[in-house]
């Protein structure tokens, strides 16, 4: 796939599996934009990268949206999206017991573990 110019989005990107896919599609000649809460790291890849970086918190629907908004006005509109934050838990949403694991999980995934 060609996907030479087109604007990509990265979740997670500063580090681990994000980094690496940012990374990865930086060199198949896509235009990155990586949305993290470490901007450290995120500043760090971006640059290596020629890409941008966004100060997001994934789980703020405003913070995602603005980002959304600014990166389409720099790179275009993204054609590609690639969601590794790490904001899911690792835990059966259903158990042997047939019971649902805690609700409060689902309502605030990874802040309030
Ligand atoms: N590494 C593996 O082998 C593996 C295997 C299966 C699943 N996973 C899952 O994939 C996800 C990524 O794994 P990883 O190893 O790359 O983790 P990682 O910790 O190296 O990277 C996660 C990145 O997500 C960012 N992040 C966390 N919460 C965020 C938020 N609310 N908004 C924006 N950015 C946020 C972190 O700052 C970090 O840069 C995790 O959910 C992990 O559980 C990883």
């Amino acid at each position: 796939m060609d996907i030479q110019g087109l604007s990509a989005i990265v979740t997670g990107g500063a580090s681990g599996l994000g980094e690496a896919t940012a990374r990865r599609l930086a060199k198949a000649g896509a235009k990155v934009t990586i949305f993290d809460m470490n901007s450290e790291s995120g500043t760090q890849v971006a640059a290596d990268i020629k890409g941008r970086f966004e100060n997001v918190d994934v789980t703020s629907e405003e913070n995602v949206i603005n980002a959304l908004e600014t990166s389409a006005a720099a790179h275009g509109e993204a054609r590609i999206l690639i969601n590794c934050a790490g904001i899911a838990i690792g835990e059966k949403t259903v158990g042997r017991e047939n019971v649902p694991h805690d609700y409060a999980r689902f309502k605030k995934p990874s802040k309030s573990i």
